[in-house]
């Protein structure tokens, strides 16, 4: 599995099997049925979430359904039915250059347009479930075709019925999006605005592509490329914490940054957390904390899993006793 994780863990699996339209998937459920067997499956995509902990004693899934087609348009929308298996970011730049709008601050994450569905990927200010309309999946215990509506997904931060009730339990198989004609950029998020302005570009001048490689250049700037250090973006997700807790913070740290969710919570950067606790650039064993971005665990070269979990274990630790907040991984332990 070493090639199909962005950690560069060192894992292997009993069987991998990709399969490239539904009924290829349907065939296989319906043949473990009537084998009985219950070995695990794991559904993956890109591998840009997953900590293998050890081998896995079952069947690793992977979509290969690549197909892009528009199912209907009206007024300024598009709408477009995606294979699970397209790269989320060779999805994004088809999409600018078939002029559909919408995915441009979601330039450059890594994995799959499966995996967006189920994790409600997000950045810069925009997450994919404002574009998802429905989800088509298969389930994976009876070989059945269902729909979900972006409502019955339950979408929340980074969060998705699928990694809840759900969880394990279906494979989507493609995402149905929204797009727009009409580019409406967002620009409000962090330094975004700024970074245009460094480069000279007028707001009104604004093209999508512009967009797109201003997102590109931010996150190039922070986060490595998992080519050249293992990594799973951020480890860890934002805690979302009673205002309470963090005006005790704030008592302490005027300038710890946050985000108010509502009226009675408000999400505070892990991040930030991680530095303060001194984590920034630090290393366990070969696992380390990335020197641009605390959020962001790396393989130094040669890390198992289990080296990356208990630097998770130690950082987590830390977080809890300075600032009393238990911070938790977005990444999938697998074992
Ligand atoms: N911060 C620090 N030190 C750090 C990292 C961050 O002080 O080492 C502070 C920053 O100064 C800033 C705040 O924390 O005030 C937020 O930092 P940043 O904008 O870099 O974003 P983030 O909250 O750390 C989230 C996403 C990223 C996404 C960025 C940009 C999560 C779990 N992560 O990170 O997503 O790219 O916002 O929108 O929500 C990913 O999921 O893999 C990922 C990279």
């Amino acid at each position: 599995m070493r090639e199909r994780n962005t950690f560069g863990i060192d894992a292997t699996a009993y069987r991998l099997l990709e399969y490239y339209i539904v009924e290829e998937l349907q065939a296989f459920i319906r043949q473990r049925r009537e084998n009985g067997d219950t070995t695990p499956l794991l559904h993956i995509g890109g591998g840009s979430n997953l900590l293998f902990l050890g081998d896995f004693e079952g069947t690793v899934l992977h979509s290969g359904i690549r197909h892009i087609e528009v199912t209907a348009e009206e007024g300024d929308s598009v709408y477009v039915r995606v294979g699970a298996g397209v790269i989320w970011d060779e999805w994004v730049q088809y999409a600018i250059d078939s002029s559909w709008y919408g995915l441009e601050n979601l330039s450059l994450i890594p994995g799959e347009v499966g995996a967006s569905a189920v994790q409600n990927i997000g950045a810069y200010g925009a997450e994919a479930k404002d574009l998802i309309l429905f989800v088509d999946t298969v389930d994976l215990r009876t070989g059945e075709v269902r729909h979900f509506t972006a409502e019955e997904c339950r979408y929340g931060y980074r969060d998705s019925i699928f990694k809840r009730e759900l969880r394990g339990r279906y494979a989507v198989t493609h995402v149905h999006f929204r797009l727009s004609h009409n580019f409406q950029p967002r620009l409000d998020y962090g330094n975004i605005r700024h970074a245009l302005q460094t480069r000279g570009i007028e707001e009104c001048d604004l093209t999508p592509q512009a967009l797109r490689q201003v997102i590109i250049e931010i996150r190039r700037s922070k986060l490595p490329e998992p080519s050249e250090m293992g990594n799973a973006g951020s480890f860890f997700t934002n805690p979302i914490v009673p205002r309470a807790d963090y005006e005790r913070i704030a008592a302490l740290h005027p300038d710890a940054p946050h985000y108010d969710v509502d009226a009675d919570r408000v999400k505070i950067p892990a991040g930030w957390m991680i530095e303060q606790c001194g984590w920034k650039g630090r290393s366990l064993g070969r696992a380390g904390v990335y020197e641009k971005q605390a959020l962001v665990l790396v393989n130094r070269g040669g890390a198992t899993g289990q080296e990356v979990a208990a630097l998770c274990h130690a950082i987590q630790h830390d977080v809890q006793e300075r600032f009393g907040i238990r911070i938790t991984p977005e990444v999938n332990f697998i074992g």
